[in-house]
């Protein structure tokens, strides 16, 4: 806690065109005096990407960008990343081609690390975008001027840029932008490309006086808070074996030799990252402050609190005021001091907080921000108190310079449905009973599963639906049974076709060992219930009905190649064993065989926090995690939409499409995504 933490209050980037540049550069991530003990070039400091945001300088993220509600934004984004002779950092992390990737040269397969100019393609993540401008993951572009299929611009630019067009329809939120190229994000976003992007609208106008009365200015923080490791030479290090270019004892072979050799199923570092610099301290006024935070971080989960830094006795209550998609109704209690019961904020990689806490009865004080959840979540190891147990110091120290006059989330006074207020939230789902709310009709329940691969050797993929990015099955070449081909000719198979206009509910059942937090483009959603399910009888069921097959694995002998599998054993990246679009005994679309008879125990509702639009959800293994979606913008009223009926200011069933996927990034990075469009 030797370094500030760098804030955007005074340095946040708005208009209705901005320019975009991804670049290479050198920050001061650790503190400065662990560079000046290294030799040039790496004493500047470490080689990072960033986007370096209008006319500010490079940083990493970068600087936040803010829109208003209904006034559009145009970005140009730039690729002027350096090919890898000039580049620092490109050589120090490895492309893994033997995953599914966006790849410019065609050598897809190959076992060599890729030594061309890497592909980039930036998401509005939250964004309600018209898919043309979302960042489609074969959409991409290179700094020497390639691009990848359904590469889109809104207007002419030059060959290594893309010009975004973001409608900014949806009401104050937390954005934010990161790298989306298939195949390789993990080492884009572990690279730094990622940065906020605040909505703000008529009641949350990030002005001194704006009528709800949240804190603003220097009292309204955005926190991105990630892990990363670094080498002896203070530069990033991504433990997947290779480099060439590492100093000699860092890097062992290759993690995962026989089947994707510089692929890791989870990254997880030991120092920790708050926007851009490593365990920084924030100084405070004794008052109230509102925290944007963000897990950005590839893999790990932060389960978090304040404590007193001496004391180790319980810091202050957190208010959650909002989630991915906005505000909240009414402010949720967490942390609470004196309750032992009382949840902490349990934040999965990708979801946002939007958080009150006051400082007023601790000034003078010095407080830690603690993190304590497993990695990987929730059954792993528990993180090391010395190194990624702990965030960033909050100290109390500064004078109160004004009276506190912003709102009290402790007033017991809501935060929508009043004056001054946005109007109450539009409610699909009925937090006190798990059930739909009054007048949502559902037009399609799907049921869909997650399934992590597990070779003799190690993990060897992770897949929504057991279905691959492709929909084409692997050994046969033939596509998932009751798929679509996709509209634009891409070779890419679509299982999700959602009416627009219309409301789904889609249970998703975890077969695998982990919590995945998955996240739906375009729309935000809510949390229905979960519940607990019996895994092993379910999964027998499951195998029982594939007729066998072909697939490219590892093979008794070691070998890597065709795997014959007998008719009711489950076959990996297969798809579904039965017709996607043939409906199971409960009527849901998915191939998949009715969960219902699995179900164990009672409806779980949804936690503290969210209770409200969430774009990113935990899906905790063994349960399944049921969401009420609907393809229409946020603040649609209920009775105001019906299948087929699109009430977004662009046409979404036009364009390259959308896609869902895990944000655990390793495993988006391999094949634990799938695209979807929304259909007329
Ligand atoms: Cu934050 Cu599809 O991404
Ligand atoms: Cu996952």
């Amino acid at each position: 806690f030797v370094e500030p933490l760098p804030t955007f209050a005074d340095s946040r980037v708005s208009g209705s065109q901005l320019q975009v540049r991804m670049v290479e550069f050198q920050q001061r991530i650790l503190p400065t005096s662990c560079y000046s003990r290294l030799s040039p070039p790496f004493c500047a400091g470490t080689y990072v990407w960033g986007y370096q945001v209008g006319e500010r300088p490079p940083h990493y993220p970068g600087y936040t960008v803010e829109a208003k509600q209904g006034v559009p934004t145009v970005v140009t984004y730039i690729n002027a990343l350096p090919l890898p002779a000039q580049s620092q950092l490109l050589p120090l992390l490895t492309v893994d081609q033997t995953i599914h990737w966006a790849d410019p040269l065609g050598q897809m397969g190959a076992t060599v690390p890729f030594a061309g100019a890497l592909p980039t393609v930036v998401h509005l993540h939250g964004g309600e975008t018209p898919s043309a401008f979302d960042g489609a993951p074969e959409a991409w572009f290179t700094s020497d001027g390639r691009h990848g299929r359904g590469y889109c611009s809104y207007a002419p630019t030059a060959p290594n840029a893309a010009v975004y067009w973001y409608p900014n329809g949806q009401p104050a939120t937390t954005l934010w932008f990161h790298d989306h190229t298939l195949g390789v994000t993990r080492l884009t976003l572990f690279s730094g490309l990622a940065a906020f992007y605040l909505i703000r609208d008529a009641y949350d106008t990030g002005q001194p006086h704006n009528p709800l009365g949240l804190p603003t200015g220097a009292q309204e923080i955005e926190l991105m808070i990630q892990d990363r490791q670094f080498d002896t030479r203070g530069q990033l290090l991504f433990p997947d074996g290779t480099p060439p270019a590492r100093p000699t004892g860092l890097n062992g072979p290759p993690p995962n030799p026989s089947i994707h050799p510089y692929w890791i199923p989870e990254f997880f570092g030991d120092v920790i990252v708050v926007n851009g610099k490593a365990w920084p301290y924030l100084n405070v006024e004794p008052r109230r402050y509102r925290f944007r935070f963000l897990n950005a971080a590839n893999a790990r989960f932060f389960q978090m609190r304040l404590i007193d830094a001496l004391s180790q006795e319980p810091g202050p209550i957190f208010w959650q005021i909002g989630t991915d998609g906005g505000l909240l109704d009414r402010p949720v209690k967490l942390n609470d001091p004196q309750d032992r019961t009382s949840p902490s904020l349990l934040l999965a990689p990708a979801e946002r907080a939007d958080v009150i806490i006051d400082f007023a009865p601790y000034a003078g004080r010095t407080l830690l921000l603690i993190n304590s959840a497993p990695a990987p979540f929730p059954d792993g190891d528990p993180p090391d108190p010395a190194t990624n147990g702990r965030i960033m110091q909050i100290r109390v120290s500064l004078p109160l310079s004004e009276t506190d006059r912003t709102y009290n989330p402790a007033s017991g006074l809501p935060l929508r449905g009043g004056v001054n207020q946005p109007p109450a939230l539009v409610r699909l789902a009925n937090p006190q009973t798990g059930m739909l709310a009054a007048g949502v009709k559902p037009a399609v329940r799907r049921q869909l599963v997650l399934v992590e691969v597990e070779g003799p050797g190690g993990p060897v993929e992770v897949l929504v639906n057991n279905t691959k990015w492709s929909g084409i099955r692997e050994g046969s070449g033939q596509p998932v049974s009751g798929s679509q081909p996709d509209r634009q000719g891409q070779g890419i198979y679509l299982t999700e076709l959602p009416r627009v206009g219309a409301t789904e509910i889609w249970e998703v059942v975890n077969l695998t060992e982990d919590a995945h937090p998955i996240h739906i483009h375009l729309v935000q959603f809510q949390l229905l219930n979960r519940q607990a399910l019996d895994v092993e009888g379910y999964r027998a069921r499951y195998d029982s009905l594939f007729p066998g097959g072909t697939y490219n694995g590892l093979r008794s002998d070691g070998a890597w190649g065709p795997v014959h599998y007998p008719p009711g054993v489950f076959i990996p990246g297969y798809g579904p064993p039965l017709p996607y679009g043939q409906p199971n005994a409960r009527g849901a679309l998915g191939g998949n065989p009715d969960v219902t008879p699995y179900l164990r125990g009672p409806l779980l509702l949804p936690d503290a926090g969210e209770d409200g639009w969430k774009d990113t959800i935990k899906m905790y293994p063994g349960q399944v995690t049921r969401l009420v979606v609907r393809w229409a913008p946020i603040t649609t009223p209920l009775k105001e939409v019906s299948p087929g009926q699109n009430l977004y200011p662009f046409d979404p069933t036009q364009g390259p499409g959308y896609v869902w996927h895990c944000h655990i990034l390793d495993h988006e990075d391999n094949e634990m995504m799938r695209p979807y469009l929304p259909v007329p």
